[in-house]
């Protein structure tokens, strides 16, 4: 469990909480660059760690992220007309460019120094991996973009979807790493190593996030190692193949933009691949057509099917991987309340992983630079190895994946 005052440090990411100042150190996901794809294109919402903002790419094929509200009398840009070169509000024609600059003023007599004066909120945006990419920080302190693995690759080689999680990110993120709940949640989807109950549960800090090791003994003086990577603030890359990734982005405290991606590192992903993966069994959810919503939601109860539960062939009775991860995660409630909890051996990583963050956040507070701001430092897979029994966790994964852990903080 955890004291209410935590829970709540962790879970809030508005601009003035703790949580969300240490997100605003890093570039976040704000949208797809298909949702913008044409200069002039109609701008579209984004809410992202609770600001309601506007994207538009201008005339010259910028981005602009800029607040929603108009700084005239705070209408809505989003019904806004975007031309030459900038988004003009419609209430009375002021235009702002991609920097937040007011570019016209319209509806101010001629000489007014209005004009200069007014400035809309603007977030640098980047593109890279079919993301839009901003950083809503300090301008001062704002990092190099992550350099992740899948955002590198060509189209071809991904395939990204992305779902509203209805609950708070760290609920998301925490089942991302929970390997226990493996064996009972997802019973029924696959077969295979990562469905077997672990007996060991570690977690390294590293100077990118941490690593989740997952352990069991095999017959004979081996144990089975699964090493999970947590690049900051809240990316997860998947040992599989191909290779998965995920992000847990804030909408705002109760609400969190899932993107999932699959990627194969050295080639297209086949018909194949992404047959399998359309067939909404694994991470991916399918969605009601043009929006982000899941069609297996909260509101139907994710469309359980209480025979199929009752026949054993799947523990839950719920179709699709990523569907029972967000089922249960928002049956915790919009912000799990973490002082009710009673927590086992099996919530080692679980435990570890908040120690982790409240760590990260005292330290920020004390003005130290947090972990992840390294832009190679996000080249990383996780893994699963075996190795001789005996040997630390910590060692077995330097030896395997060079990943190096440490031990700086103490979780
Ligand atoms: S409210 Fe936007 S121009 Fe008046
Ligand atoms: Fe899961």
């Amino acid at each position: 469990m955890l004291s209410q005052e935590d829970n709540e440090l962790l879970t809030r990411v508005g601009a003035e909480t703790p949580m969300g100042t240490l997100m605003r150190r890093y570039w976040v996901p704000a949208t797809y660059s298909h949702m913008i794809a044409e200069p002039d294109c109609p701008p579209i919402r984004v809410r992202l760690l609770g600001e309601n903002l506007v994207a538009f790419r201008d005339t010259d094929g910028r981005v602009g992220l800029l607040e929603e509200s108009c700084p005239h009398r705070t209408a809505s840009l989003f019904f806004g007309r975007n031309e030459e070169c900038g988004l003009r509000c419609v209430y009375h024609g002021w235009k702002f460019d991609v920097d937040g600059k007011c570019v016209d003023l319209p509806s101010e007599p001629p000489g007014s120094t209005l004009q200069r004066k007014v400035k809309v909120k603007a977030y640098p945006c980047q593109e890279r991996g079919g993301i839009v990419w901003a950083y809503l920080g300090p301008p001062e302190l704002k990092p190099e973009l992550p350099d992740l693995e899948w955002a590198r690759l060509p189209d071809s080689h991904r395939l990204a979807s992305r779902q509203i999680l209805q609950c708070n990110w760290l609920q998301g993120l925490e089942g991302g790493f929970d390997s226990s709940h493996l064996a009972f949640l997802h019973q029924g989807i696959a077969e295979g190593g990562v469905l077997i109950r672990p007996s060991y549960y570690e977690v390294l800090p590293t100077d990118f996030g941490f690593v989740v090791g997952s352990g069991r003994e095999l017959d004979g003086d081996r144990n089975f190692w699964s090493a999970n990577v947590m690049v900051m603030p809240f990316h997860k890359i998947i040992a599989s193949v191909p290779v998965a990734a995920h992000m847990w982005v804030p909408i705002d405290d109760e609400n969190t933009m899932l993107y999932c991606v699959d990627f194969h590192p050295h080639r297209p992903l086949t018909a194949e691949d992404v047959a399998r993966e359309t067939s909404w069994k694994g991470i991916h959810s399918e969605n009601i057509p043009g929006t982000d919503r899941p069609i297996r939601n909260k509101d139907n109860d994710y469309l359980i099917d209480r025979a199929l539960q009752a026949s054993g062939d799947s523990f839950t009775g719920i179709t699709g991987l990523g569907t029972q991860d967000n089922g249960i995660q928002e049956s915790m409630g919009p912000i799990a309340d973490r002082t009710k909890e009673h927590l086992g051996v099996s919530d080692t990583a679980v435990i570890a992983i908040r120690r982790f963050y409240l760590q990260t956040l005292k330290e920020l507070a004390d003005g130290t630079t947090p972990p992840g701001l390294d832009p190679a430092s996000y080249q990383l897979r996780s893994s699963r190895y075996t190795a001789p029994k005996g040997v630390p966790f910590a060692e077995s994964m330097k030896e395997k994946t060079g990943l190096e852990a440490p031990v700086s903080s103490e979780v």
